[in-house]
């Protein structure tokens, strides 16, 4: 079948829909990535949930494997440690000397790394939440932007945008070109973003339901019943708002944002990313604040990734056709 679309990101990736499986931290293994670049899309595994260099290093030649050597990306988290450690840097030396052409950095500005990137010619997609963030990066030159709005699971920003206007926004606002993602995990909504301006669109929750996602089925389950009222903002005390499906672990933390606003030592020890492994492999999600967006309304069945994909790509096709209907010419009968 004739892919549906052609846009400056299927063309960017080589991919045959304009849909990235974005970093998902401790579940965007090789597996995962390896079978949504396998359907047609991009995507990338998370350095952070490596444990060493040398895992992510073998992460990478497994990838490769199950890709059969077809292109595949990885996020790169951009921080500063509190020790003042540079972790980033060593990420970067690991993927540019295992040969990967893309990458998703996240986080803090990615402008110290840009040269070495472009030296070593991979791509970079920057992610932000907001259209002054989406300028910045343009301006850093980097080749592509995902913009994510406040339906977004993992971090929608401090000052969350719905995914509609931040796309507009984003979209008359730079020239490169342009990912949108929050809350995003059909095809009609797939048609809807390419309306509104972007190129293509980034998923994380939509595929969290894919069979090839590790985490036990219990929690894979939750997610398939739960609705687009199943998750809530928290973290805003800290200036660092995450969405995260309501479990009793994130009542706990916000009960704490209240009682002793602006205590972040109160905090800390409740939102370490171990809890989140713990229920992943456990299944018991009561205990921990795991990211996860409104889109979750949509992920409605555990399938393999393929099969989410052929639906999407299916959605978006009768979307056209729908659209092509409404189109006063068309139902005229031209
Ligand atoms: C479980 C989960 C873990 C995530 N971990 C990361 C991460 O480690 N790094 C990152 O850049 N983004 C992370 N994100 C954000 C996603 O990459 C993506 O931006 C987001 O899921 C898009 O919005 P959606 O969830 O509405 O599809 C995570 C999201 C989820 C749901």
């Amino acid at each position: 079948m004739q892919p549906v679309f052609k846009t400056r990101i299927t063309e960017l990736y080589g991919i045959r829909l304009p849909v990235i499986a974005s970093g998902l931290m401790w579940l965007a293994t090789p597996e995962y990535v390896g079978a949504a670049v396998n359907a047609g899309l991009m995507g990338f595994m998370t350095a952070a949930s490596f444990k060493n260099v040398d895992a992510l290093r073998a992460g990478i030649q497994r990838c490769r494997e199950i890709t059969g050597g077809k292109p595949f990306g990885v996020n790169i988290m951009i921080r500063t440690s509190r020790d003042g450690t540079d972790r980033v840097t060593p990420l970067i030396d690991a993927v540019i000397d295992e040969g990967v052409r893309f990458v998703e950095t996240a986080g803090h500005n990615p402008e110290a790394y840009i040269k070495r990137f472009k030296d070593a010619g991979i791509k970079v997609l920057h992610k932000v939440p907001g259209v002054r963030y989406a300028k910045k990066a343009e301006s850093l030159g980097v080749d592509a932007v995902t913009v994510v709005g406040a339906e977004a699971g993992g971090h929608p920003g401090v000052e969350p945008v719905g995914t509609m206007v931040a796309a507009v926004a984003a979209a008359r606002a730079i020239k490169i070109p342009l990912i949108v993602a929050g809350g995003i995990g059909t095809g009609d909504q797939l048609v809807a973003a390419l309306a509104l301006g972007a190129d293509g669109v980034a998923m994380g929750t939509r595929f969290l339901v894919s069979e090839e996602v590790w985490a036990d089925r219990r929690y894979k389950e939750r997610l398939v019943k739960a609705g687009e009222t199943d998750t809530t903002l928290l973290l805003q005390s800290m200036r660092n708002t995450q969405r995260a499906l309501k479990t009793e672990h994130v009542s706990m933390i916000q009960q704490i944002e209240k009682d002793q606003a602006g205590d972040t030592a109160a905090l800390l020890p409740h939102i370490m990313g171990t809890h989140a492994h713990a229920a992943y492999t456990t299944g018991d999600y009561e205990k921990a604040m795991l990211s996860c967006g409104q889109g979750v309304v949509f992920a409605d069945k555990i399938e393999p990734f393929a099969a989410i994909v052929d639906r999407i790509e299916a959605e978006a096709r009768a979307t056209l056709t729908r659209l092509d209907s409404l189109h006063a010419q068309s139902a005229a009968g031209k």
